[in-house]
């Protein structure tokens, strides 16, 4: 029986959600309160984590400690790494990686923490395919992308902080601060998992007029994708 964590950084990123699930039990921990319960029938815990990857780590264990989630979808909004990849469109997350992480100094590759054993971390290939296919159902006008999506402790909001991040991981799909940190967490518990983010901005110097004016269209069309998909993981 499935049971999916479903985490947003942010209230406006989980709220609709919410506000549609049946709640059964809620846990307060880590000062984040986590909702226990159904939506649409589905097994479910959301919770709002907080910014940043220490939030988001913190979150997804204990997600699998006191809930034992079986699958963790991480919703929200993200800056734009790619010119085709516009305000309001989707990234439904390949792999993801750091792109703050730097221990170059011992021969590490650029993003990797030393002693993992991996630089990346891969989303679940039928989470993937599911949050596609329903993106193409509930937003039909909206284009949605598979590709890398790179996290950090930094809102990118500097054209040359963007260029540097595009250097040195080129053909990354957008930018935000917790994907590769819920991807790492669930990794390190054999959890499968998905990141999918809206666009809010282009991390650029636009991205802090852009990002509160899209900030809550781009939230909505991220959380209406996973309420769609939970209904129809296998
Ligand atoms: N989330 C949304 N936009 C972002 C940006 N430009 N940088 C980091 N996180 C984001």
């Amino acid at each position: 029986m499935h049971k999916i964590g479903i985490i947003g950084a942010m209230e406006i990123e989980v709220e609709t959600l919410k506000s549609h699930m049946q709640i059964e039990n809620t846990l307060e921990k880590a000062s984040m309160t986590f909702l226990e319960g159904t939506l649409n029938n589905i097994p479910v815990v959301i919770v709002r984590s907080g910014i940043g990857k220490v939030n988001a780590g913190m979150c997804v264990q204990i997600l699998t400690d006191l809930f034992h989630v079986t699958h963790v979808i991480n919703t929200g909004v993200a800056g734009s790494l790619n010119a085709s990849i516009d305000i309001g469109d989707i990234v439904v997350s390949t792999d993801t990686l750091y792109h703050d992480v730097d221990a170059t100094g011992f021969g590490y590759p650029l993003g990797e923490v030393p002693q993992l054993g991996t630089l990346t971390f891969t989303a679940d290939a039928e989470m993937i395919a599911q949050a596609k296919s329903s993106c193409e159902t509930v937003n039909p006008e909206i284009k949605v992308f598979e590709g890398r999506i790179v996290s950090g402790d930094q809102f990118v909001s500097n054209p040359q902080v963007k260029e540097t991040i595009l250097n040195n991981f080129p053909g990354s799909y957008c930018t935000e601060m917790e994907g590769a940190a819920i991807a790492h967490a669930s990794w390190l518990n054999r959890i499968p998992f998905v990141i999918i983010r809206a666009i809010s901005d282009k991390a650029d110097d636009s991205a802090h007029m852009d990002y509160p004016a899209f900030e809550k269209a781009a939230a909505e069309h991220s959380a209406r994708l996973v309420e769609h998909m939970i209904q129809h993981l296998a």
